[in-house]
């Protein structure tokens, strides 16, 4: 077994990474985070911090799980949400840059408005391309399989 050719161990450090950084900034989370109140900003950081410990272990089950265990329908289906779930947490990610450039710039509209309408346009424009790839994409190896 080699072990740079083995995705197993690129999947695992990176688990060992997010755990990490979850652990060194659990402490200021719970300061900053979790004692203050309920509003837009702290969804979109808990979806952030944590939709990954949700994605993670799907992404290395699928990913190290022996040829043909799973089968073609269900590579499909965790496929679709993963790629979908890429896709909202690069987006959470732009809206939370987005709120933080606006607090910077003191609410102000002349920033708030373009940066809200660029942000509209890429996540349509992500949204319609995200689509038309797993339109036109499969689980290339289960396809031979039963597909
Ligand atoms: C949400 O609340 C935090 C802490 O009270 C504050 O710093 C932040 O500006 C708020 N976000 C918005 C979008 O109002």
């Amino acid at each position: 077994m080699k072990p740079c050719s083995n995705p197993q161990y690129l999947h695992l450090s990176m688990l060992a990474l997010m755990v990490h950084d979850w652990l060194i900034l659990l402490d200021r989370e719970v300061e900053h985070v979790w004692q203050s109140e309920w509003n837009i900003s702290k969804v979109l950081f808990i979806i952030s911090r944590y939709g990954p410990f949700l994605d993670m272990p799907i992404t290395i089950t699928t990913h190290t799980a022996p040829y043909g265990a799973i089968g073609y329908d269900t590579c499909n289906i965790i496929y679709k949400i993963a790629t979908w779930n890429t896709f909202l947490g690069i987006s959470i990610s732009e809206s939370i840059l987005l709120l933080r450039t606006n607090a910077i710039y003191s609410r102000s509209k002349r920033v708030l408005i373009p940066l809200s309408t660029a942000y509209a346009v890429a996540t349509v424009a992500g949204i319609i391309f995200t689509w038309r790839y797993l339109r036109a994409t499969l689980c290339e190896s289960f396809a031979g399989s039963n597909g």
